[in-house]
């Protein structure tokens, strides 16, 4: 852990809660999809890596019922009382803390108040779950003060819930999930339907994973998401009628039945589940290659879901797509993807680590050349899911 860092936090919360106790620590991971976009809603499966930019909190007991927060980010100090949580029209961030502590109670769970610091470092808007990593941290937080019997997967679906059904985001398992449950040098492959999940070791084969935030925002997002979300269950009630079998999710067809009754459905409709189920089992093979340590084969599945996410799902931009085929022209970049729900934030990339250097120069100016926008590039490490940090 960055100790400047800490120490920042550290002097934040004993400015803003002098007659606080000592604070203990918690953090919670952004991440990073390697493959799977958009199919966590559609009970398929993902293979994300839990990354190291982090939701840092600092927090400290209080004797009320209060929840007094201080964002090291946007300088701004914010309280609610666990008795009254309403949504808060004005500041968002801390909807995230009420989303938590709400959806906590009403699991039967009993919650003190708490002094927080917070200091987030997963870049905001970035497409790399900053959301979740907050979501996340505070439900951590409360988990080890108030010592509450709350398992790792509970804990992820609370965060969702929070997100869900008090932030109004629609979002799949999939973010709050690695954030919780990732390892250290460790991919997740999660079946979104039955939440089993298998740590795939993501072998030092010399290649590394690198981001590439485009910093562009796109506001069509949310209503995109939803609109392809609506799209899919109507994949769903057409599949439906063509097959005897009962299909729930998009999950319930195979690349081989859909591709025998395809040609009977809209255009639209067709698309969406073609990349959803097509997506299913590229992140199924690109499992397969990571265990088998066949980077080449893994890089041709994640550009692979790239090209479908973009000309079938069509969520991706035209600076994702620039950003993508920027690196895929550079020797020693074996893959490359959008990666989140679309329409700006961050690309995937595996490249290898020779050519890490050329990477972050070419990106750089080939994409500022050609859009005036100065892209980010982070070498990630694969980290732990959420936890306390422990000073000594
Ligand atoms: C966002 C959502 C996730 C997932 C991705 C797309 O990040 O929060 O649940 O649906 O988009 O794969």
């Amino acid at each position: 852990m960055n100790e400047s860092v800490l120490s920042q936090l550290t002097a934040a919360f004993q400015k803003k809660f002098s007659d606080s106790g000592k604070p203990r620590y918690f953090r919670a991971p952004g991440r990073v999809n390697l493959i799977g976009g958009h199919t966590d809603y559609n009970d398929g499966f993902v293979l994300p890596v839990a990354i190291d930019r982090e939701m840092l909190l600092a927090v400290s007991p209080r004797d009320d019922k209060k929840v007094k927060a201080y964002s090291c980010n946007f300088t701004d100090t914010r309280s609610f009382s666990l008795d009254k949580i309403e949504f808060n029209e004005e500041v968002m961030w801390i909807n995230y803390l009420q989303g938590v502590a709400k959806y906590l109670q009403k699991a039967g769970f009993l919650l003190g108040g708490l002094d927080i610091a917070l200091l987030g470092r997963v870049p905001l808007g970035a497409g790399l779950s900053s959301s979740a990593a907050l979501e996340v941290a505070v439900a951590s937080a409360f988990r080890e003060v108030f010592q509450l019997e709350l398992s790792d997967e509970k804990l992820a679906a609370i965060a969702r819930q929070a997100e869900n059904d008090f932030v109004g985001v629609n979002c799949g398992i999939m973010d709050q999930f690695i954030s919780v449950l990732g390892r250290k040098n460790r991919a997740l492959f999660l079946d979104c339907r039955t939440q089993e999940y298998e740590l795939i070791p993501i072998k030092n084969s010399g290649y590394k994973i690198v981001v590439a935030n485009t910093n562009v925002e796109h506001h069509l997002a949310d209503s995109a998401y939803n609109k392809r979300q609506q799209e899919c269950q109507q994949g769903v009630e057409i599949l439906n009628n063509l097959f005897e079998k009962q299909i729930s999710t998009l999950r319930d067809v195979n690349c081989d039945e859909f591709a025998a009754v395809k040609d009977k459905m809209p255009e639209v409709v067709r698309r969406r589940c073609q990349h959803v189920i097509y997506e299913n089992q590229r992140v199924k093979d690109c499992r397969q290659a990571l265990l088998d340590d066949d980077l080449e084969q893994a890089g041709k599945l994640i550009s692979l879901s790239h090209k479908s996410l973009s000309n079938l799902y069509q969520v991706s931009c035209h600076e994702l797509d620039l950003i993508v085929n920027i690196a895929l022209e550079i020797d020693g970049v074996l893959g490359a993807r959008m990666t989140g729900a679309g329409f700006g934030g961050s690309t995937v990339n595996l490249v290898k680590d020779q050519a890490i250097a050329e990477f972050k120069t070419i990106v750089t100016n080939k994409y500022q050349d050609k859009t005036g926008i100065e892209p980010d590039i982070y070498i990630c490490e694969v980290v732990d899911g959420c936890g306390e940090i422990s000073l000594n």
